[in-house]
């Protein structure tokens, strides 16, 4: 078998194998001069609301503008609270901060690493009540109203929609869902007895474009879905200045709106993402079947309610930091997602959480490690990661025979 070095992700493959399309899209905007707005941004919307099963889609500047604008636009305000789960990029707590709301934490599921319904339910019976006058769930400590629920399909799995959007129902919160990381990962809704995607169940969806996502752009992007024509309309003022007619500001915005250049690219790449996706789920069972054979290492799990398009291939080991340096020194790229919960953040030191409060999130933190994972991953690529883990296990566990022979460590 050849040892050479495997990347994380590779960003150079695809784009050459779709060069003349994507100089095309440069070309076409060169030669037009629309490169805000028009003819490619509409195209793409309208593709990508067909690609995630929704009226509308509203094409942004980046997953967190996506998921600020979603959150303003679905009415979440200064002095609400809304709820997520620790385990997840800044920009989804970020984005609640910014639209001066706090955000709280659940923990999540130690199988599917996304939010724990029965967490969520917990986090209102131990901290909620109705306030008498506005009926509204408010913190029992401060009567802040509880207003939207934030669940992340991490790494492309798919967090337990049923049982999320029912506790939302029974709340009266929005439900914003970040599929900033799961482009066509789909969900089993016992509700409508059909499959449905990310992105298209809750009140709005946040997709991010950012370059090593399923569907990446060639630089910033992102995207909202969803089905409400209100919040459609507002997401469009909000991304341009707060206009719908140029000049007549209705309210304040932000200057996030899509390139046109970015979506003409996105449109080409679209057209490959079921193919990519699928690739992606084969090599992500690939390495599940490799990893069968050993015992130190947990595989992702895949609930049969949801099918997953891995942006990453996440597993569970015991002594992660020195796999990765091993897997390292053998040239081969691995990623943490992400080696500091939230709660655990300098950024968020005022809002008075302690290391113990979120116990999967922090379990997780210190054993996940994200292994190569790109469509284009070869078998014997993958054979060879599985073999350096192999390799790994083996220098562990003869060390660990010295140990209790010589009762010294090794
Ligand atoms: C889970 C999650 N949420 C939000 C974002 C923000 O997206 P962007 O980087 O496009 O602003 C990302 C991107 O990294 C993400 O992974």
């Amino acid at each position: 078998m050849t040892t050479e070095s495997i990347p994380f992700l590779d960003l150079s493959q695809p784009h050459a194998a779709l060069e003349k399309e994507l100089t095309g899209v440069l070309v076409r905007a060169l030669r037009s001069g629309r490169f805000v707005g028009g003819p490619d941004v509409d195209n793409f919307e309208r593709q990508f609301a067909s690609f995630a099963g929704v009226k509308h889609a509203i094409g942004v500047n980046s997953g967190t503008d996506a998921l600020r604008f979603a959150l303003f636009a679905a009415g979440v305000k200064p002095g609400d609270v809304a709820i997520t789960v620790p385990n997840t990029f800044i920009a989804t707590t970020e984005a609640i901060s910014q639209v001066g709301a706090t955000p709280m934490f659940v923990d999540i599921d130690a199988q599917t690493f996304t939010m724990s319904a029965q967490k969520l339910e917990s986090f209102f019976q131990k901290n909620c009540e109705t306030d008498s006058q506005t009926k509204r769930t408010v913190l029992k400590k401060t009567g802040e109203p509880v207003t939207a629920i934030l669940p992340v399909h991490l790494y492309g799995q798919m967090a337990d929609m049923d049982a999320i959007l029912s506790i939302a129902e029974q709340h009266a919160c929005v439900v914003i869902e970040d599929a900033c990381q799961a482009h066509g990962s789909a969900y089993f809704s016992k509700r409508t007895n059909s499959w449905h995607a990310a992105g298209s169940m809750g009140t709005a969806g946040a997709f991010s474009f950012y370059p090593g996502k399923n569907l990446g752009a060639l630089g910033e992007g992102g995207m909202v879905t969803t089905g409400s024509p209100g919040i459609d309309a507002a997401v469009r003022m909000l991304r341009d200045h707060g206009q719908q007619k140029k000049y007549y500001h209705d309210i304040e915005g932000y200057n996030g709106r899509l390139d046109a250049i970015q979506a003409g690219f996105l449109s080409v790449k679209l057209l490959h993402l079921d193919g990519w996706n699928k690739q992606r789920r084969e090599r992500a069972h690939y390495y599940n079947h490799l990893f069968d054979a050993f015992d130190g290492v947990i595989s992702p799990f895949e609930p049969d309610w949801a099918k997953p398009v891995y942006h990453l291939y996440v597993v569970r080991v015991a002594d992660r930091d020195e796999l990765r340096q091993h897997l390292e020194a053998q040239g081969i790229g691995t990623g943490l997602h992400y080696p500091v919960p939230l709660h655990l953040q300098k950024a968020y030191e005022t809002l008075g959480y302690r290391e113990g409060d979120f116990p999967v999130t922090e379990k997780a933190a210190a054993e996940i490690l994200s292994l190569p994972m790109f469509p284009e991953l070869t078998e014997e690529q993958q054979d060879q990661v599985a073999e350096s883990i192999a390799d790994f296990m083996e220098i562990r566990k003869k060390g660990r025979r010295e140990m209790h022979a010589t009762g010294a460590p090794a």
